[in-house]
């Protein structure tokens, strides 16, 4: 019998133990042919061999059994072995999207004002006349309305033209001091080069106790504004209108492009416009109920300021959806 249990300890697949297994304790196995014979044997032998055998017999199905567990554990390890998958291979088929070049603008633009402190407020797009126009001291048919383009529902309700009524819901839900600021999407019937009739704007507004906020804190925030978005530009506040300002002003970095000495995208002026601010109108404090403050606000187009930073020529191509456009902002 000793010859099987080397068998057992020599084998080395699953396969080949099991036909050993066979061997041993099939019906034409080993076992079955040594009891045969142990038929044969004389009388007072028989129990002594009988013994053995059935010692055999419990001994080799353990061993087997064991080989078995055995065996089975080095399939398993090296079948993993041939199967693993290095996870830190690169995939050559998926591709990480991005954010928009108008968000990602945005986002950068309301990052610094939160850092300001200045809190971040949003208001409806369909707005009635009063928080777009007249609250803004627009009051019907005055002439500065002609300056944006509206799309009308009838004639109280219509599309935001600015996110400026934002200020005026603000003020109306809210006391002084305020700091916040308005991004969102507004609405105007253009389209050409540099207008779309979907744009995105920021607004912001500061107000507090009369006489606690002047035109110099209003350049210095936006100086440094304009310094964080583009850089180390030169900066300029030229006087303007707005009817919900009053001085109002434009504001101009120094052309990004040519730096000031005069190129197509400044036409040949050395300057670039990016925003509209001013000193709280009166009659605004006095459409929301606001006694004895003072303030200031301005205004942007944060489309304007993606193309001018990403330097893109046409404001439409950021809204068609082109992914070979966006694949370029990844
Ligand atoms: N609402 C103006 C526009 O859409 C932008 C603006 C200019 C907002 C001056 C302001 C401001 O708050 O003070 O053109």
């Amino acid at each position: 019998m000793k010859e099987w249990y080397e068998k057992i300890d020599a084998v080395e697949r699953v396969s080949d133990l099991e036909a050993i297994r066979i061997g041993i304790f099939g019906k034409k196995g080993v076992l079955a042919a040594e009891f045969a014979k142990m038929k044969e044997a004389p009388n007072e032998q028989k129990a002594a061999i009988a013994k053995a055998l059935n010692s055999h017999k419990s001994d080799l199905s353990v061993r087997i059994r064991e080989k078995k567990e055995l065996l089975q554990l080095h399939e398993l390890e090296a079948a993993m072995q041939a199967e693993a998958l290095d996870v830190t291979l690169y995939s050559t088929t998926s591709q990480s999207g991005s954010l928009h070049p108008v968000m990602e603008t945005m986002d950068r633009i309301v990052e610094y004002f939160s850092a300001m402190n200045f809190a971040v407020h949003t208001g409806p797009m369909i707005e009635d006349d009063f928080h777009n126009f007249e609250a803004l001291n627009l009051p019907k048919y005055h002439p500065a309305r002609d300056m944006q383009d509206t799309f009308y529902f009838h004639d109280e309700m219509l599309l935001r033209t600015h996110t400026s009524p934002v200020q005026i819901r603000t003020m109306l839900n809210s006391k002084p001091p305020i700091r916040m600021i308005a991004p969102g999407a507004v609405f105007r019937r253009d389209y050409d080069l540099t207008h779309t009739p979907m744009f995105h704007q920021v607004e912001g507004l500061l107000v507090d106790e009369a006489g606690r906020v002047s035109f110099a804190n209003l350049k210095f925030i936006l100086e440094d504004f304009l310094h964080h978005m583009f850089g180390d530009v030169a900066v300029r506040f030229r006087p303007s209108f707005f009817p919900f300002t009053e001085p109002s002003a434009e504001v101009d970095i120094s052309c990004i492009f040519c730096e000031g000495s005069g190129c197509r995208v400044c036409s040949k002026t050395g300057w670039l416009e990016v925003l509209g601010c001013g000193i709280v109108d009166a009659n605004v404090f006095d459409a929301v109920g606001y006694k004895d403050v003072s303030g200031y606000a301005f205004g942007l187009g944060v489309e304007r300021f993606a193309m001018l930073i990403h330097r893109i020529g046409d404001l439409r191509s950021l809204f068609e959806g082109d992914i070979r456009l966006l694949e370029q902002f990844r």
